[in-house]
């Protein structure tokens, strides 16, 4: 199934893939180390800031008994001496890891890095576009809670134009059956049209812009921050930046009684009165993300699990 691919898109995963992987996920968060990895070296390449991605996929390949091997900021390699992408992504594959994960801040790098390379590539996140792996953090998440990925209506609120967790969510979430999206954005910031396109009859969606034109109950409410550093005009980041924040009374006055996520990091949209809030889920999904990742390096590494 994902032996030996690339995984660019949370469009090319498919619903076996997916339920595969939380099958697995499950199965492994049972011990806290493996040696299945043992003589497998993956490589990370982060072009952009990452706390979680970059650390859960350390973490999840140190569970599973391999090596990691981190290019390090992008500052202190020969990038900064003028080496192009294509030329630095030649050199880390030429030292034949089993897997790279990459994030980069243009669109469709890591496609491209996947041409490139003769390993595997893992995208964990092309600027805007996507970033499939958060998007099965996610779902994991998702099901864990509601035993089942069908069937259930997700507000994603926030920065949706610049954001790639909505995107890749909106894609993974297709896959199943009978969910609805509501997308909650102010007008600047909503969902990309290629997006919608994409999902079109097979997710049913609506959009809108307050919390408070949310008639139906919805299972979960799925938080973003505003993407400050995609913007041109920091006047307008510094205008839209506070345009939901989720209180206490705000979570409690929501239909349906859902639980609250964010791919983190959180800015202001979810201030800390909410940490101990019943219904709070952001930092077990963080967690889970370890998880997956080790399903998704043992299916794609095709390790023998226990
Ligand atoms: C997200 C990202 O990088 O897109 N973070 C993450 O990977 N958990 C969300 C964000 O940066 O806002």
């Amino acid at each position: 199934m994902l032996k030996g691919k690339d995984i660019i898109s949370a469009l090319d995963l498919t619903h076996e893939d997916i339920m595969d992987l939380i099958d697995l996920a499950e199965i492994l968060r049972g011990k806290p180390m493996y040696d299945i990895a043992k003589d497998r070296i993956l490589a990370t390449a982060f072009f952009e800031p990452s706390t979680r991605t970059r650390l859960s996929f350390t973490f999840a390949m140190t569970r599973l008994g391999g090596t990691v091997i981190d290019m390090g900021p992008e500052q202190v390699t020969s990038r900064v001496k003028g080496e192009t992408f294509q030329d630095t992504m030649r050199m880390i594959d030429g030292y034949c890891p089993d897997l790279i994960v990459i994030r980069h801040p243009v669109p469709g790098s890591a496609a491209e890095a996947a041409r490139i390379a003769d390993a595997p590539v893992v995208n964990a996140g092309d600027g805007t576009n996507e970033h499939p792996t958060q998007a099965l953090t996610d779902l994991y998440t998702i099901w864990r809670e509601y035993h089942g990925l069908d069937g259930l209506t997700i507000a994603i609120v926030g920065d949706l134009r610049y954001g790639r967790t909505p995107s890749s969510l909106s894609y993974a979430i297709s896959k199943f059956q009978g969910n609805k999206i509501i997308y909650v954005s102010p007008r600047q910031l909503r969902i990309r049209r290629e997006v919608l396109e994409k999902i079109k009859g097979k997710v049913e969606y609506e959009e809108i812009e307050g919390l408070d034109e949310m008639r139906e109950p919805i299972h979960v409410i799925y938080m973003t921050r505003v993407q400050r550093e995609r913007f041109e005009d920091p006047r307008e980041y510094e205008r839209l930046k506070g345009s939901y924040i989720l209180t206490r009374e705000v979570v409690d006055g929501l239909k349906g009684n859902p639980i609250v996520m964010h791919p983190l990091p959180r800015i202001i949209e979810i201030p800390e009165e909410l940490d101990g809030h019943p219904r709070s889920r952001y930092f077990q999904q963080a967690q889970n993300g370890m998880y997956i990742r080790m399903a998704i390096i043992t299916r794609v590494l095709d390790l023998r699990p226990p």
